[in-house]
């Protein structure tokens, strides 16, 4: 069976480097390694609106922001179809069938829906499509025929209401639809990386994010401002690591050869972590380092995104022919679900023919 992966995001902003250690990286490696046979990113603007239909124009703006992000780390248009989700009708008339299937106290259960429905306030009068959206999900995993579904925990929800849609759907109308699989990360190779302010998640809204697109300026300012440990006061005192910010990125970024090159007092981030837990490191030349640290992996994704700005009706091309070559996928999967569900009649020749006789006699 062919290996295909399909994946996305909401456009809601640009991505932060949050997604980048979380996914994009994973993302670029699974594109890079040649172990699958199709991969498929989309921008699921249909489903951002689910939560954000009273302000389109945003969705409008970031689905342009999303595309450059994405070209930006690395991912290739030659390698992976990026798409966009609502230019793809196929997808709307899939997710109409699929709702035959599933309960509205099973949509209830999903846990990720429903804490983001507590998030959202919508707890008196939750949005049907908002509701839905895990059933719009299904479709667009389906309708890429995907296997393997490279997301975050958040996601393991919706991948197991689509396992169960197109198990129920395989039982009433024969095998048609493919199972797919999650695929997490391994956490040592991606990583939740908290807010710049030490809160858990990094958050548009929260103002604690680094983007992708943040110039060398932005990011300095927010590294020097970052949350640490707050009883590491004096510099003698000794630190704390766990729960300390400016250390977390540093794990997530830090490679051995960036202490030779801009803090050779030290060997490597262990030794780093043992002074400053045992005091006499202050919190300033920590941040100095890691500001470097991330400058140095920040440098190439940001002078890439400049190309590509250069260029925004190329950006849109890449869209545009990203969607008409999944379209064409998505397209035979809906063909397969009608004839598989009888609800192909036009092209049905037997159908036709038997209610002739049917009526002849
Ligand atoms: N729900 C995902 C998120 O909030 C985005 C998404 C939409 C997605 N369609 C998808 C993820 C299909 C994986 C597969 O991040």
């Amino acid at each position: 069976m062919a290996k295909i992966i399909l994946t996305g995001d909401r456009p809601t902003g640009r991505l932060h480097i949050g997604h980048y250690v979380g996914s994009l990286k994973h993302r670029v490696q699974l594109q890079n390694s040649g172990r699958f046979d199709q991969i498929f990113i989309m921008i699921a603007d249909a489903q951002a609106l689910t939560d954000n239909w009273d302000n389109p124009e945003k969705i409008r703006q970031n689905v342009l922001e999303v595309a450059l992000d994405y070209l930006s780390v690395g991912i290739d248009p030659e390698k992976t179809t990026i798409l966009v989700q609502s230019m793809i009708p196929e997808l709307t008339e899939l997710t109409f069938y699929y709702m035959n299937l599933v309960t509205l106290s099973r949509l209830e259960r999903n846990p990720t829906v429903k804490s983001e429905i507590q998030m959202r306030n919508f707890e008196t009068s939750i949005p049907v499509g908002f509701l839905t959206y895990p059933i719009s999900q299904t479709a667009d995993i389906t309708a890429f025929n995907a296997t393997t579904v490279p997301a975050g925990e958040d996601q393991s929800p919706m991948v197991e209401q689509a396992r169960e849609i197109v198990r129920k759907f395989n039982s009433l109308y024969g095998e048609t639809l493919t199972e797919p699989e999650i695929m997490l990360p391994d956490n040592k190779a991606s990583m939740r990386l908290p807010g710049t302010d030490g809160k858990a998640k990094m958050s548009k809204s929260l103002g604690n994010c680094i983007y992708l697109s943040d110039t060398e300026e932005d990011v300095k300012k927010k590294v020097m401002s970052m949350y640490t440990d707050p009883n590491h006061i004096k510099v003698s005192d000794p630190g704390q690591i766990e729960g300390n910010t400016v250390f977390t990125y540093l794990d997530a970024f830090c490679k051995d050869e960036y202490f030779a090159e801009y803090l050779p007092d030290y060997q490597n981030l262990d030794e780093l972590k043992e002074h400053y837990r045992r005091g006499g490191l202050g919190d300033v030349k920590v941040k100095k380092f890691l500001n470097k640290v991330l400058q140095e992996e920040l440098a190439p994704i940001r002078a890439r995104r400049r190309e590509f700005e250069k260029d925004i009706p190329y950006v849109y091309e890449v869209l545009k022919k990203g969607t008409e070559k999944a379209e064409e996928t998505a397209a035979q999967t809906l063909l397969r679900v009608k004839r598989a569900m009888k609800i192909n009649y036009f092209e049905d020749e037997a159908l036709i023919r038997s209610q002739v006789e049917k009526y002849q006699k």
